[in-house]
């Protein structure tokens, strides 16, 4: 099957389209045509051995597709040949086929093209159970979102709105304020240019956030550490800008503030029922038109070394999806 490579560690460059064989499949599998595959960060982060899941090489990045079922190992109950399905792969997505256990597969939902599922999962998934399970976030509550049109970022603006939080949306640049405020952003800060602990300050009249929703890290973290409010709760959710930030745990005592950690692939390990009742969730609110996924850009597979590129270049606006023919 045609498939894009990772042969050695490095930069999405260093890509190359090939041929791997079909994976094998087991009694618990299902096998996907790939139609489409979302692009997410950790997939930069694996081809540079820099994610704590470590594939052989050779092997195609790829987290997280929507196709139609092909064939389902001899235990699976839930799932069909022809259904169309959208799959959390870990890797494996850039490919024409894929094999993933059946509990990491969902039926995609009526009304949703292949695209738009294939960058659902990860960042609304991720997003819901931070702002639920975690943060446990109360309506006229203040949260605060760094990275705001990335691909988590967006999401949690959306969905911050949906639980009826007053959202304050940070980016780096104009265009992605713009796409924050189209998807319900109230207040907006651009932190490339505008100093973030200032302005938080400014926007919340000296408390600071009720909630942080922090993708980033970084300096963005060290300016929300000292920007929260009493009873707040920083959500760590990604290191986007490249640096593990250290925290002077005097902050959140003297805040009366929670630091706290969100780690989605394992949380649906672990409670996968609750992660299925948060989809249904989400799938109610996306046939209600509540929450409106925007993809950017997508390429075709040949090109999705470039795809990759612009998420590391910090070009991405919500997701970009490779799609393939
Ligand atoms: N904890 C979990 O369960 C979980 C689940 C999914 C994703 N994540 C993590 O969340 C983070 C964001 O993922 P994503 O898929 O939303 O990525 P994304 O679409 O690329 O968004 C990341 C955002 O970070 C900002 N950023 C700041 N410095 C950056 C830099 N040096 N390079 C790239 N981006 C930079 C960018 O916004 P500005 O330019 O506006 O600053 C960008 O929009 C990643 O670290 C990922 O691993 C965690």
């Amino acid at each position: 099957m045609r498939a894009l490579i990772c042969k050695e560690y490095g930069p999405p460059e260093t890509l190359v389209l090939g041929e791997l064989p079909s994976p094998p499949l087991g009694a618990k599998d299902v096998r996907i045509r790939v139609r489409a595959c979302g692009v997410n960060f950790p997939d930069l982060l694996i081809i540079q051995n820099k994610y704590q899941v470590k594939p052989q090489l050779p092997f195609a990045p790829g987290g997280e597709v929507a196709g139609e079922v092909l064939e389902v190992g001899s235990e699976v109950r839930r799932i069909r040949p022809g259904d169309k399905v959208m799959a959390l792969t870990g890797y494996g997505g850039f490919a024409e086929e894929v094999v993933v256990d059946e509990h990491r597969v969902l039926p995609m939902p009526a009304g949703m093209d292949f695209v738009t599922a294939a960058g659902f999962t990860m960042v609304y998934g991720t997003t819901y159970h931070a702002l639920v399970q975690r943060a446990s976030i109360q309506a006229a509550e203040t949260l605060v979102v760094l990275g705001a049109a990335g691909g988590v970022g967006l999401a949690a603006v959306e969905l911050g709105k949906v639980f009826g939080a007053r959202v304050i949306a940070c980016a780096g640049s104009e265009e992605k304020l713009r796409t924050a405020r189209e998807h319900g952003a109230d207040e907006l800060v651009d932190y490339r240019r505008e100093d973030l602990k200032e302005r938080i300050k400014a926007l919340t009249d000296g408390k600071g956030a009720d909630v942080c929703f922090d993708p980033v890290g970084g300096d963005a973290f060290d300016a929300m550490a000292r920007s929260m409010n009493w009873n707040g709760r920083l959500l760590v959710i990604g290191f986007a800008s490249g640096r593990i930030p250290q925290l002077p745990v005097n902050l959140p005592l003297l805040k009366g503030y929670q630091v706290v950690g969100v780690f989605w692939g394992a949380f649906v390990a672990r409670e996968p029922e609750t992660n299925r009742r948060n989809f249904a969730h989400l799938f109610e609110l996306y046939a209600a038109g509540r929450i409106r996924p925007h993809v950017s850009h997508t390429y075709p597979l040949e090109q999705a070394a470039r795809a990759l590129d612009d998420l590391s270049a910090r070009r991405a606006i919500g997701k970009i999806v490779v799609t393939i023919e």
